[in-house]
This record gives C-alpha cells, sequence and structure tokens, in this order.
C-alpha cells in the first residue's frame, strides 16, 4: 500500500502521543521529526529512528515528506502551516486550527494557492456515540430541535499544568484559555452537530480558579436563526466535572451524558400538547427509547488515516481546515462578548477580534523576547 511520507513539527507531550498514533495507521509513515528544542526533537529522532530538524524550513528543504503535522503552540499552527503550503506541503493541524478567525482564514488562503489538503485533528469526531449522536439529530426523529444545553466541565486542570509551559495560559503565548485549548473539541462537534448560531452572548471569567491571564470558567447563551437557543458551560476549575449535552426538541429530550444515550420520545407532538391539549398541566407520556450502546472509544489513528486516504486519493480529510474554522469562530465569539460585554453577531468581525487580543498581547506576562 501506498504510504504518506509525514513530518512532525512539534514534538512536545502531545507530537509524543501523535506520532505513536500515526505509526500504527496503515496508509502512514513517520518520516522526520523537528523541534526547536535541540533536546526534544532529537530523543524523540532517535526513538523512532528518523532525521532530526530543529526548524521546519530546514524539514521543508529536506525531501523527506509528503505533508506535515502541526503540534507546536497554537499560535505556530499558523505560521508553520502557511509556510508548508507555500513549500508544497499537505498539512494536518493539531486543534485548534488557529488561535484566531483572521489568523485560520490565512491558513485557508495559503491553502487555496497551493492546492494541498488542510486537516486538523478532532479525534472525538471518531466516537461512535458522537457519531450515533449526529444520526440521531438528522433522523427526524427528535422532531424540531428547540434548545440545547451543553455543560462541559470534565477539564479540571491544576496551576502545575498551566506552569509546566511558560507558554501556557498567556495571551502572548497561548491566546486564550478553556475555549482555545480545552474544548476545541466539543465546540466542535457543537457545531458539527446543530450548525453555527448567529448570536452570542458570554461572560468568561478571566483565572477565577487559577493564577492564569486568560479564562477558566464561561456561560454562554446563544441563539439560531431557526429559532433554537442553547447554552454552553465549560470551565477548567471544577471537580466532579460534568459532561451532559441535552437537546429539548419537540419529541422529547435527548441526552449524551459521558459517552451515554439516551432518549425520552413523547407520544405526540409537545407544540400540539401545547397548542391543543384541554388540560393546562399535562402529564406527557413518554417512552424510553433504548439506544444500543455506541462505544465512546476515540482514534487519532484514524484521523491520520484519513488524511492519508485524503491525500493519496484526492478525498476530503475527516475534519478539513474549513470546517475547522466554525468552531474557532464560535469560540472566538464568546471571548469577543465577553470583552465588549454585548451579544455579537455571526459571522464575527475577524479584524475586530485580532485587533482586541493583540491589546491584551501587550499587557501579557509572557514575553519571550
Ligand atoms: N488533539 C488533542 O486532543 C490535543 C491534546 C493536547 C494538546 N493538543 C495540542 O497540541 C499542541 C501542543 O501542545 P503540547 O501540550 O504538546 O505542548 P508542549 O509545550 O508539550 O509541546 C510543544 C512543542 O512544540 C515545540 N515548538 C514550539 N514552537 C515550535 C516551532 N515553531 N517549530 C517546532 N517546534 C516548536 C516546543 O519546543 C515543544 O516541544 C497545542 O496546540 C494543543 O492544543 C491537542
Amino acid at each position: 500500500m501506498k504510504k504518506l511520507r509525514l513530518g512532525f513539527v512539534g514534538t512536545g507531550g502531545m507530537g509524543k502521543a501523535h506520532i505513536q498514533s500515526a505509526k500504527v495507521a496503515k496508509n502512514v509513515e513517520l518520516t522526520a521529526v523537528c523541534d526547536i528544542r535541540k533536546d526534544v526533537a532529537d530523543a524523540v529522532g532517535k526513538e523512532h529512528n528518523v532525521p532530526v530538524f530543529y526548524n521546519h524550513h530546514d524539514l521543508f528543504k529536506s525531501g523527506l515528506i509528503d505533508a506535515v503535522m502541526i503540534v507546536t503552540p497554537h499560535y505556530a499552527h499558523t505560521t508553520v502551516a502557511i509556510d508548508a503550503f507555500a513549500a508544497g506541503y499537505h498539512v494536518i493541524s493539531d486543534k485548534p486550527v488557529a488561535v484566531h478567525k483572521a489568523d485560520g482564514m490565512r491558513m485557508l488562503e495559503a491553502q487555496k494557492a497551493a492546492a494541498k489538503k488542510f486537516g486538523v485533528m478532532f479525534q472525538l469526531r471518531t466516537s461512535p456515540a458522537n457519531q450515533k449522536f449526529k444520526k440521531l439529530l438528522e433522523s427526524g426523529e427528535l422532531g424540531e430541535i428547540k434548545r440545547i444545553n451543553w455543560i462541559v466541565t470534565t477539564w479540571l486542570r491544576t496551576q502545575k499544568y498551566f506552569d509546566s509551559g511558560d507558554w501556557r495560559a498567556s495571551w502572548r503565548g497561548e491566546g486564550g484559555g478553556v475555549l482555545l485549548n480545552q474544548c476545541p473539541h466539543q465546540l466542535d462537534l457543537f457545531q458539527w452537530f446543530f450548525g453555527m448560531p448567529n448570536k452570542v452572548t458570554a461572560f468568561c471569567h478571566l483565572g477565577k480558579y487559577h493564577d492564569i491571564e486568560v479564562e477558566d470558567e464561561v456561560t454562554s447563551y446563544m441563539e439560531f436563526q431557526d429559532g433554537k437557543t442553547a447554552v454552553f458551560i465549560t470551565s477548567t476549575g471544577e471537580a466532579p466535572g460534568t459532561n451532559r449535552l441535552e437537546v429539548v426538541c419537540d419529541r422529547g429530550r435527548l441526552v449524551l451524558d459521558e459517552g451515554v444515550l439516551t432518549f425520552k420520545r413523547t407520544e405526540s407532538s409537545v407544540s400540539e400538547i401545547i397548542a391543543k391539549s384541554s388540560e393546562t398541566f399535562p402529564a406527557v407520556p413518554i417512552w424510553d427509547v433504548t439506544i444500543p450502546t455506541a462505544s465512546n472509544d476515540i482514534s487519532a489513528t484514524e484521523v491520520f488515516e484519513k488524511f492519508a486516504n485524503a491525500v493519496l486519493n484526492d478525498q476530503e480529510p475527516l475534519v478539513s481546515g474549513a470546517d475547522a474554522l466554525n468552531g474557532l469562530e464560535l469560540g472566538n465569539a464568546m471571548m469577543l462578548s465577553s470583552w465588549l460585554k454585548k451579544e455579537v453577531e455571526l459571522p464575527i468581525d475577524a479584524e475586530l477580534y485580532e485587533r482586541e487580543l493583540m491589546k491584551l498581547v501587550k499587557t501579557s506576562r509572557y514575553n519571550p523576547a
């Protein structure tokens, strides 16, 4: 079988983990690694017996790769991807695709000019439970979706975690907190399941639980063009955390709680009951619908295999760069609403977001230069 020659840029904590997943992908061959930290790159290169580079330009000149996986801190996803496209390579970036929408758009422009494949590592999309949930939403079984409530607070992080890298949880080094580092997976799933809202209001608390510059608690309220509403709550400071996605629809309530699906289906349409019932306080009969347990397993290997297949057979990656921009925009919209202290409309003004972020970058206590 023809294999994609993949090089890694960034071989820190997650880079090392993704290398293991990529190496067992049936159509991927790890051919080089690159990290600006010589000791880190050397150790990984030695472990996997592949050539080592200390900056991505040298890797791109080597002729050893067809595509690059970027697992650096987030701001560099943009710079390395743009350079990779310009050098004629396909790109898969770790999440978040970029720090902000304007950077994401720059990456898409570079991809378009290069006519190369662009994938993003959102491995939660491979979970059978998430796929089943989406299928149910699309089946029409639920009737109109009225309201969404997602609490995802299973992202507890300690001060030690934030202190483990000087770039972490700073405006200059990372560009955001829980919206940019921990819950981009759920923001991506949110837009995949429900599409994009047209209005967002959010309250983001900066350093509420930790000694950090960025947000570690977010409460947001969203409205969609079709009338449905949503609340999305996330935090890195809670225990025990909750991961419960509840969808209120015309035929009952669908819940995905820690990967377990339950559906309480009303015997008839709730809107009809509201409009036509002769009672004032009706007890609404329901059926408990058993949904065969779908595994909640996730596979980064599958993301790599689909990306390699996209390159080798001119297909689409599991999650494309353009698709990944939606979840990024959603998180940016929440942050922007909180900064401006008002409701924001989508699509957001990418330049305004970048300007507001850069004001905070100027005040950032992380200043490596
Ligand atoms: N998909 C997931 O579930 C998942 C999980 C954790 C982290 N991540 C993502 O992985 C990325 C890296 O996070 P991490 O926890 O591995 O951080 P880390 O600090 O452990 O590793 C980052 C590495 O990148 C290197 N680096 C920095 N700039 C570079 C550059 N320009 N060129 C080459 N190497 C460079 C650093 O020296 C470091 O070794 C982040 O964007 C994060 O969001 C994804």
